[in-house]
Protein backbone atom coordinates (compact mmCIF):
# COMPACT_ATOMS: atom_id res chain seq x y z
CA UNK A 1 0.00 0.00 0.00
CA UNK A 2 1.59 3.68 -1.01
CA UNK A 3 1.56 6.00 1.55
CA UNK A 4 -1.47 8.41 2.24
CA UNK A 5 -3.61 5.50 1.33
CA UNK A 6 -6.52 4.00 3.02
CA UNK A 7 -7.42 0.12 3.28
CA UNK A 8 -11.53 -0.24 2.49
CA UNK A 9 -13.61 -2.92 2.91
CA UNK A 10 -16.94 -3.33 1.29
CA UNK A 11 -19.26 -5.86 2.58
CA UNK A 12 -21.19 -7.80 0.65
CA UNK A 13 -24.28 -10.53 1.02
CA UNK A 14 -22.79 -13.59 0.96
CA UNK A 15 -22.16 -14.60 -2.54
CA UNK A 16 -21.61 -11.99 -4.35
CA UNK A 17 -17.89 -10.99 -3.11
CA UNK A 18 -16.89 -12.05 -6.45
CA UNK A 19 -18.77 -10.13 -8.41
CA UNK A 20 -18.12 -7.02 -6.40
CA UNK A 21 -14.60 -7.38 -6.77
CA UNK A 22 -15.20 -7.88 -10.24
CA UNK A 23 -16.83 -4.69 -9.85
CA UNK A 24 -14.23 -3.11 -8.29
CA UNK A 25 -11.70 -4.32 -10.74
CA UNK A 26 -13.23 -3.09 -13.78
CA UNK A 27 -13.78 0.23 -12.32
CA UNK A 28 -9.88 0.52 -11.64
CA UNK A 29 -9.83 0.13 -7.81
CA UNK A 30 -6.49 -1.08 -7.01
CA UNK A 31 -5.40 -3.75 -4.86
CA UNK A 32 -8.71 -5.56 -4.84
CA UNK A 33 -9.40 -8.68 -2.50
CA UNK A 34 -12.11 -10.87 -2.28
CA UNK A 35 -12.48 -11.98 1.42
CA UNK A 36 -15.64 -14.31 2.96
CA UNK A 37 -18.73 -11.61 3.35
CA UNK A 38 -16.66 -8.38 2.29
CA UNK A 39 -14.40 -7.23 -0.37
CA UNK A 40 -11.36 -5.20 -0.02
CA UNK A 41 -9.52 -2.02 -2.03
CA UNK A 42 -7.10 0.62 -1.54
CA UNK A 43 -7.53 3.96 -2.24
CA UNK A 44 -7.83 7.62 -1.71
CA UNK A 45 -10.74 9.66 -0.56
CA UNK A 46 -11.94 10.55 -3.85
CA UNK A 47 -11.42 6.79 -4.19
CA UNK A 48 -13.95 5.93 -1.31
CA UNK A 49 -16.14 8.71 -3.14
CA UNK A 50 -16.10 7.05 -5.97
CA UNK A 51 -16.68 3.35 -4.83
CA UNK A 52 -19.80 4.78 -2.87
CA UNK A 53 -21.18 6.07 -5.93
CA UNK A 54 -20.39 3.45 -8.52
CA UNK A 55 -20.63 0.17 -6.32
CA UNK A 56 -24.12 -2.11 -8.02
CA UNK A 57 -23.39 -5.20 -5.97
CA UNK A 58 -21.84 -4.12 -2.47
CA UNK A 59 -23.71 -3.13 0.95
CA UNK A 60 -21.68 0.22 2.24
CA UNK A 61 -17.62 1.31 2.13
CA UNK A 62 -16.09 1.46 5.29
CA UNK A 63 -12.46 3.09 6.21
CA UNK A 64 -9.92 0.33 7.94
CA UNK A 65 -8.46 2.58 10.82
CA UNK A 66 -6.56 -0.30 12.69
CA UNK A 67 -5.75 -4.03 12.80
CA UNK A 68 -4.67 -5.33 15.63
CA UNK A 69 -4.29 -8.46 18.24
CA UNK A 70 -6.41 -8.16 21.04
CA UNK A 71 -7.41 -10.69 24.29
CA UNK A 72 -7.49 -8.22 27.12
CA UNK A 73 -10.02 -4.98 27.60
CA UNK A 74 -6.54 -3.11 28.17
CA UNK A 75 -5.05 -4.55 24.84
CA UNK A 76 -8.36 -3.05 22.65
CA UNK A 77 -8.04 0.07 24.99
CA UNK A 78 -4.42 0.99 23.98
CA UNK A 79 -4.75 -0.47 20.20
CA UNK A 80 -7.55 1.79 19.64
CA UNK A 81 -6.34 4.90 21.61
CA UNK A 82 -2.96 4.52 18.96
CA UNK A 83 -5.41 4.48 15.96
CA UNK A 84 -5.64 8.84 14.46
CA UNK A 85 -9.41 9.12 14.87
CA UNK A 86 -8.45 13.03 14.81
CA UNK A 87 -8.27 12.30 11.01
CA UNK A 88 -11.77 12.08 10.17
CA UNK A 89 -13.54 12.74 13.82
CA UNK A 90 -14.04 16.64 14.50
CA UNK A 91 -14.47 17.79 17.69
CA UNK A 92 -18.08 18.23 17.50
CA UNK A 93 -18.89 15.15 15.32
CA UNK A 94 -21.00 12.18 16.77
CA UNK A 95 -19.16 8.80 16.90
CA UNK A 96 -21.16 6.16 18.27
CA UNK A 97 -19.64 2.16 18.37
CA UNK A 98 -21.01 -0.69 16.94
CA UNK A 99 -19.98 -4.38 15.86
CA UNK A 100 -19.61 -7.49 16.64
CA UNK A 101 -17.40 -10.17 18.26
CA UNK A 102 -17.04 -13.75 17.16
CA UNK A 103 -14.58 -16.88 18.26
CA UNK A 104 -12.44 -14.28 20.33
CA UNK A 105 -11.94 -14.00 24.79
CA UNK A 106 -13.67 -10.48 23.87
CA UNK A 107 -17.07 -11.62 23.21
CA UNK A 108 -19.08 -8.89 25.39
CA UNK A 109 -20.20 -6.51 22.32
CA UNK A 110 -21.50 -4.18 24.79
CA UNK A 111 -18.03 -4.17 26.41
CA UNK A 112 -15.98 -3.74 23.69
CA UNK A 113 -18.03 -0.79 22.52
CA UNK A 114 -17.69 0.72 26.10
CA UNK A 115 -13.94 0.16 25.87
CA UNK A 116 -13.64 1.37 22.39
CA UNK A 117 -15.69 4.28 22.70
CA UNK A 118 -13.55 5.32 25.97
CA UNK A 119 -9.96 5.48 24.21
CA UNK A 120 -11.46 7.34 21.18
CA UNK A 121 -12.47 10.19 23.91
CA UNK A 122 -9.10 9.77 25.42
CA UNK A 123 -7.56 10.04 22.22
CA UNK A 124 -9.46 13.22 21.12
CA UNK A 125 -9.67 15.05 24.37
CA UNK A 126 -5.58 14.95 23.94
CA UNK A 127 -5.93 16.32 20.49
CA UNK A 128 -8.33 18.87 20.60
CA UNK A 129 -8.00 19.87 24.14
CA UNK A 130 -11.67 19.31 25.00
CA UNK A 131 -13.07 18.38 28.31
CA UNK A 132 -15.94 16.82 27.25
CA UNK A 133 -17.55 16.05 23.85
CA UNK A 134 -21.21 17.16 22.65
CA UNK A 135 -21.83 15.23 19.45
CA UNK A 136 -23.74 17.55 17.93
CA UNK A 137 -22.35 17.63 14.48
CA UNK A 138 -22.31 14.92 11.25
CA UNK A 139 -21.96 11.40 12.25
CA UNK A 140 -18.94 9.34 11.87
CA UNK A 141 -19.86 5.92 12.82
CA UNK A 142 -17.41 3.65 14.21
CA UNK A 143 -17.67 0.06 13.23
CA UNK A 144 -15.05 -2.57 14.63
CA UNK A 145 -15.29 -6.79 14.04
CA UNK A 146 -13.36 -9.24 16.65
CA UNK A 147 -12.86 -12.56 14.83
CA UNK A 148 -10.50 -14.53 16.64
CA UNK A 149 -8.92 -11.99 18.44
CA UNK A 150 -8.22 -10.11 15.83
CA UNK A 151 -9.76 -6.61 16.23
CA UNK A 152 -10.87 -4.37 13.09
CA UNK A 153 -11.76 -0.56 13.74
CA UNK A 154 -13.81 0.79 10.72
CA UNK A 155 -15.10 3.85 9.98
CA UNK A 156 -18.49 4.07 8.00
CA UNK A 157 -18.24 6.34 4.73
CA UNK A 158 -21.51 4.83 3.63
CA UNK A 159 -24.94 6.01 6.08
CA UNK A 160 -27.96 3.79 5.18
CA UNK A 161 -26.71 1.04 3.26
CA UNK A 162 -25.75 1.30 -0.47
CA UNK A 163 -29.07 -1.02 -1.58
CA UNK A 164 -30.85 2.51 -0.90
CA UNK A 165 -30.72 3.52 -4.11
CA UNK A 166 -33.47 6.08 -3.32
CA UNK A 167 -35.96 4.38 -6.06
CA UNK A 168 -37.95 2.17 -4.48
CA UNK A 169 -39.71 4.39 -1.25
CA UNK A 170 -42.22 1.05 -1.48
CA UNK A 171 -41.98 -1.97 -2.64
CA UNK A 172 -44.29 -5.29 -3.31
CA UNK A 173 -44.11 -8.27 -0.69
CA UNK A 174 -41.13 -10.09 -0.85
CA UNK A 175 -39.14 -7.65 -2.78
CA UNK A 176 -35.48 -8.25 -3.78
CA UNK A 177 -32.88 -5.91 -2.03
CA UNK A 178 -31.36 -4.29 -4.84
CA UNK A 179 -27.65 -5.12 -4.42
CA UNK A 180 -28.86 -8.59 -5.10
CA UNK A 181 -30.97 -7.47 -8.24
CA UNK A 182 -28.03 -6.05 -9.37
CA UNK A 183 -25.66 -9.07 -8.63
CA UNK A 184 -27.96 -11.22 -10.56
CA UNK A 185 -27.95 -9.00 -13.37
CA UNK A 186 -24.07 -8.85 -13.51
CA UNK A 187 -24.20 -13.00 -13.20
CA UNK A 188 -26.75 -12.92 -16.17
CA UNK A 189 -24.63 -11.09 -17.98
CA UNK A 190 -26.76 -7.47 -19.54
CA UNK A 191 -25.73 -5.43 -21.44
CA UNK A 192 -26.52 -2.32 -23.48
CA UNK A 193 -28.13 -4.38 -26.05
CA UNK A 194 -30.18 -6.92 -24.00
CA UNK A 195 -34.05 -7.82 -24.21
CA UNK A 196 -34.51 -8.62 -20.64
CA UNK A 197 -38.07 -10.00 -19.07
CA UNK A 198 -39.29 -10.85 -15.51
CA UNK A 199 -42.45 -12.28 -16.03
CA UNK A 200 -42.72 -12.32 -12.32
CA UNK A 201 -41.19 -9.03 -11.15
CA UNK A 202 -42.90 -7.74 -8.52
CA UNK A 203 -41.70 -4.17 -6.98
CA UNK A 204 -39.35 -4.17 -10.72
CA UNK A 205 -36.27 -4.38 -9.18
CA UNK A 206 -34.30 -6.96 -11.09
CA UNK A 207 -35.19 -4.82 -14.18
CA UNK A 208 -34.65 -1.21 -12.71
CA UNK A 209 -31.02 -2.90 -11.88
CA UNK A 210 -30.47 -4.26 -15.07
CA UNK A 211 -31.55 -0.89 -17.61
CA UNK A 212 -29.43 0.96 -14.74
CA UNK A 213 -26.81 -1.24 -15.13
CA UNK A 214 -26.94 -1.39 -19.43
CA UNK A 215 -27.23 2.67 -19.20
CA UNK A 216 -23.98 2.82 -16.98
CA UNK A 217 -26.07 4.57 -14.43
CA UNK A 218 -24.31 4.82 -10.55
CA UNK A 219 -27.05 3.50 -8.80
CA UNK A 220 -25.77 6.01 -5.87
CA UNK A 221 -26.71 9.54 -8.05
CA UNK A 222 -29.88 9.89 -6.54
CA UNK A 223 -29.01 9.61 -2.92
CA UNK A 224 -26.67 11.55 -0.12
CA UNK A 225 -23.56 9.04 1.79
CA UNK A 226 -22.59 10.25 5.18
CA UNK A 227 -18.98 11.63 3.90
CA UNK A 228 -20.56 14.09 2.15
CA UNK A 229 -21.13 15.61 6.00
CA UNK A 230 -17.91 15.33 7.01
CA UNK A 231 -15.46 18.06 7.34
CA UNK A 232 -12.88 15.69 6.00
CA UNK A 233 -13.80 15.25 2.23
CA UNK A 234 -14.22 18.18 -0.05
CA UNK A 235 -17.74 18.99 -1.01
CA UNK A 236 -16.14 20.19 -4.44
CA UNK A 237 -14.60 16.38 -5.47
CA UNK A 238 -17.62 14.86 -4.52
CA UNK A 239 -19.53 17.60 -6.65
CA UNK A 240 -17.32 16.35 -9.86
CA UNK A 241 -17.84 12.94 -9.28
CA UNK A 242 -21.32 13.58 -9.13
CA UNK A 243 -20.93 15.51 -12.60
CA UNK A 244 -18.49 12.44 -14.27
CA UNK A 245 -21.15 9.87 -13.40
CA UNK A 246 -23.69 11.80 -14.66
CA UNK A 247 -22.33 12.65 -18.15
CA UNK A 248 -21.18 8.79 -18.14
CA UNK A 249 -24.99 7.90 -18.42
CA UNK A 250 -25.36 6.20 -22.07
CA UNK A 251 -28.61 7.48 -23.29
CA UNK A 252 -28.45 6.10 -26.79
CA UNK A 253 -29.03 2.33 -26.27
CA UNK A 254 -30.87 -0.25 -27.33
CA UNK A 255 -32.06 -1.68 -23.99
CA UNK A 256 -35.17 -2.93 -23.43
CA UNK A 257 -36.95 -4.25 -20.65
CA UNK A 258 -40.58 -6.14 -20.07
CA UNK A 259 -41.88 -6.91 -16.73
CA UNK A 260 -45.28 -8.52 -15.96
CA UNK A 261 -46.96 -9.56 -13.06
CA UNK A 262 -50.24 -10.97 -12.08
CA UNK A 263 -50.79 -8.29 -9.52
CA UNK A 264 -51.89 -4.94 -10.83
CA UNK A 265 -50.64 -3.44 -7.81
CA UNK A 266 -47.57 -4.75 -8.24
CA UNK A 267 -47.28 -3.09 -12.13
CA UNK A 268 -48.53 0.27 -10.77
CA UNK A 269 -45.59 0.11 -8.34
CA UNK A 270 -43.07 -0.78 -10.39
CA UNK A 271 -43.75 1.54 -13.38
CA UNK A 272 -43.41 4.46 -10.82
CA UNK A 273 -40.00 3.04 -9.00
CA UNK A 274 -38.80 2.67 -12.77
CA UNK A 275 -39.64 6.42 -13.32
CA UNK A 276 -38.01 7.42 -9.90
CA UNK A 277 -35.04 5.47 -11.12
CA UNK A 278 -34.65 7.29 -14.39
CA UNK A 279 -35.42 4.37 -16.40
CA UNK A 280 -38.98 4.22 -17.25
CA UNK A 281 -38.52 4.83 -20.93
CA UNK A 282 -36.73 1.97 -21.39
CA UNK A 283 -39.61 -0.94 -19.44
CA UNK A 284 -42.80 -1.70 -20.11
CA UNK A 285 -44.50 -3.07 -17.43
CA UNK A 286 -47.87 -5.23 -17.77
CA UNK A 287 -50.43 -7.28 -15.31
CA UNK A 288 -49.98 -10.84 -16.83
CA UNK A 289 -50.06 -14.42 -15.61
CA UNK A 290 -46.73 -16.07 -16.01
CA UNK A 291 -48.45 -18.69 -18.15
CA UNK A 292 -48.90 -16.41 -20.94
CA UNK A 293 -45.11 -15.85 -21.33
CA UNK A 294 -44.85 -16.88 -25.30
CA UNK A 295 -40.98 -16.37 -25.17
CA UNK A 296 -40.84 -17.07 -29.37
CA UNK A 297 -42.33 -14.19 -29.94
CA UNK A 298 -40.19 -11.15 -28.21
CA UNK A 299 -39.22 -8.85 -31.08
CA UNK A 300 -35.33 -9.28 -31.33
CA UNK A 301 -34.62 -6.39 -33.91
CA UNK A 302 -32.70 -4.70 -31.81
CA UNK A 303 -31.30 -7.17 -29.64
CA UNK A 304 -28.40 -9.70 -30.17
CA UNK A 305 -29.69 -11.69 -26.80
CA UNK A 306 -32.72 -12.57 -24.68
CA UNK A 307 -33.15 -12.69 -21.26
CA UNK A 308 -35.99 -13.97 -18.80
CA UNK A 309 -34.67 -13.15 -15.27
CA UNK A 310 -36.97 -13.67 -12.11
CA UNK A 311 -37.43 -13.93 -8.52
CA UNK A 312 -40.38 -15.67 -8.60
CA UNK A 313 -42.33 -16.65 -5.15
CA UNK A 314 -40.16 -19.73 -2.88
CA UNK A 315 -43.43 -20.27 -0.78
CA UNK A 316 -41.97 -18.61 2.20
CA UNK A 317 -43.25 -15.60 2.32
CA UNK A 318 -45.65 -15.66 -0.97
CA UNK A 319 -47.37 -18.59 -1.74
CA UNK A 320 -47.13 -22.43 -0.52
CA UNK A 321 -44.51 -24.44 -1.37
CA UNK A 322 -46.72 -26.69 -3.40
CA UNK A 323 -47.85 -23.67 -5.29
CA UNK A 324 -44.45 -21.92 -5.80
CA UNK A 325 -43.04 -25.71 -7.25
CA UNK A 326 -46.37 -25.63 -10.20
CA UNK A 327 -44.86 -21.94 -10.72
CA UNK A 328 -41.54 -23.38 -11.47
CA UNK A 329 -43.54 -25.94 -13.54
CA UNK A 330 -44.74 -23.63 -15.31
CA UNK A 331 -41.70 -21.61 -15.95
CA UNK A 332 -39.97 -24.83 -17.05
CA UNK A 333 -43.01 -25.11 -19.85
CA UNK A 334 -42.58 -21.49 -20.94
CA UNK A 335 -38.87 -21.12 -21.23
CA UNK A 336 -38.29 -23.01 -23.92
CA UNK A 337 -34.37 -23.88 -25.27
CA UNK A 338 -33.82 -21.29 -28.01
CA UNK A 339 -30.90 -19.70 -29.59
CA UNK A 340 -29.71 -16.50 -28.30
CA UNK A 341 -32.28 -17.03 -24.82
CA UNK A 342 -30.89 -16.94 -21.53
CA UNK A 343 -32.50 -17.40 -18.26
CA UNK A 344 -32.09 -16.95 -14.63
CA UNK A 345 -34.05 -18.03 -12.18
CA UNK A 346 -33.28 -17.85 -7.70
CA UNK A 347 -34.78 -19.93 -5.37
CA UNK A 348 -34.29 -21.74 -2.22
CA UNK A 349 -35.65 -25.18 -3.39
CA UNK A 350 -33.27 -27.72 -3.96
CA UNK A 351 -35.43 -29.23 -6.26
CA UNK A 352 -35.80 -26.02 -8.78
CA UNK A 353 -34.46 -28.13 -11.66
CA UNK A 354 -36.79 -31.00 -11.24
CA UNK A 355 -39.73 -28.95 -11.20
CA UNK A 356 -38.62 -27.03 -13.89
CA UNK A 357 -37.80 -29.96 -16.09
CA UNK A 358 -34.00 -29.16 -17.11
CA UNK A 359 -30.23 -29.45 -15.56
CA UNK A 360 -29.53 -25.64 -15.14
CA UNK A 361 -25.81 -24.89 -16.42
CA UNK A 362 -24.53 -23.26 -14.44
CA UNK A 363 -25.50 -22.68 -10.46
CA UNK A 364 -24.81 -19.83 -8.68
CA UNK A 365 -24.63 -20.29 -4.29
CA UNK A 366 -26.76 -16.35 -2.99
CA UNK A 367 -28.00 -15.62 -0.25
CA UNK A 368 -31.67 -13.88 -0.21
CA UNK A 369 -31.18 -12.29 2.98
CA UNK A 370 -30.85 -15.37 5.33
CA UNK A 371 -32.35 -17.40 2.92
CA UNK A 372 -29.93 -19.80 1.46
CA UNK A 373 -30.63 -19.79 -2.81
CA UNK A 374 -29.19 -20.76 -5.89
CA UNK A 375 -29.08 -18.33 -8.91
CA UNK A 376 -30.25 -21.21 -12.12
CA UNK A 377 -28.90 -20.12 -15.10
CA UNK A 378 -29.46 -21.76 -18.20
CA UNK A 379 -27.70 -20.59 -21.42
CA UNK A 380 -30.33 -22.03 -23.90
C1 LIG B 1 -40.89 -12.73 -4.92
S1 LIG B 1 -41.97 -11.67 -5.72
C2 LIG B 1 -40.95 -10.76 -6.83
C3 LIG B 1 -40.29 -9.64 -6.12
C4 LIG B 1 -39.55 -8.71 -7.05
N1 LIG B 1 -38.33 -9.31 -7.54
C5 LIG B 1 -39.29 -7.40 -6.33
O1 LIG B 1 -38.13 -7.01 -6.16
O2 LIG B 1 -40.25 -6.78 -5.86
C6 LIG B 1 -42.86 -12.72 -6.79
C7 LIG B 1 -43.92 -12.06 -7.64
O3 LIG B 1 -44.55 -13.05 -8.44
C8 LIG B 1 -45.88 -12.65 -8.68
N2 LIG B 1 -46.64 -13.82 -9.14
C9 LIG B 1 -47.12 -14.86 -8.41
N3 LIG B 1 -47.76 -15.72 -9.21
C10 LIG B 1 -47.69 -15.25 -10.48
C11 LIG B 1 -48.14 -15.70 -11.74
N4 LIG B 1 -48.83 -16.83 -11.87
N5 LIG B 1 -47.87 -14.94 -12.83
C12 LIG B 1 -47.19 -13.77 -12.73
N6 LIG B 1 -46.74 -13.29 -11.53
C13 LIG B 1 -46.97 -14.02 -10.43
C14 LIG B 1 -46.32 -12.06 -7.36
O4 LIG B 1 -47.42 -11.18 -7.55
C15 LIG B 1 -45.03 -11.36 -6.88
O5 LIG B 1 -45.06 -9.99 -7.23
Amino acid sequence: MKKQELLMQVPTLFGLEGVAADELKYAGFQDVQAGNGSVTFTGDLRDMARANLKLRSGERVLIVMAQFPAESFDDLFEGTKDTPWENFIGSMDRFPVKGWSLNSTLHSVPDCQKIIKKAVVERLKECYGNPWFEETGPLVQIQFSIMKNQVTLMLDTTGAGLYKRGYRPQAMQAPIRETLAAGIVNLSRVHTDTFVYDPMCGSGTLLIEAAMKAMNMAPGLKRKFSFEAWGTVSPKMTEELREEAKNAVKKDISFEGVGADIDPEAIALAKHNADRAGVGHLIRFKEQDVKKLRVDQFDMTDHKKTMVITNPPYGERLLDVQQARELYKTLGIVCRPMKDHCYSFISPDESFEEYFGRKADRKRKLYNGMLKCQLYMYYK
